[in-house]
């Protein structure tokens, strides 16, 4: 499933960026140019970075490890049932 129809990057691509670093929306814009063009995809982009900061505080309150250590890419991710294998 698209996130960005402009640029085609998929919920499954996204998910692997983050896991790979690129975790933020600037980051994203800069490196791909997604929510750039027609800027309709920014409020998913927004919402989907949302859901990590949710997910990486709620790790955070549970566990009572720094943030730092809690991104260890393990979290889950909200990715949409289309895009999961
Ligand atoms: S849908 Fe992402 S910039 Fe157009």
């Amino acid at each position: 499933m698209l996130v960005c129809q402009c640029k085609w990057l998929t919920y499954k691509q996204l998910g692997d960026l983050v896991e790979a670093g690129v975790d933020t929306l600037d980051a994203i814009q800069s490196h791909l140019g997604a929510g750039t063009e027609c800027g309709g995809c920014v409020v998913a982009l927004q919402q989907y970075f949302a859901a990590i900061e949710e997910a990486e505080a709620a790790a955070l309150q549970s566990s009572g490890k720094p943030s730092a250590q809690v991104n260890d890419g393990n979290t889950s991710l909200p990715v949409p049932a289309a895009d999961q294998p």
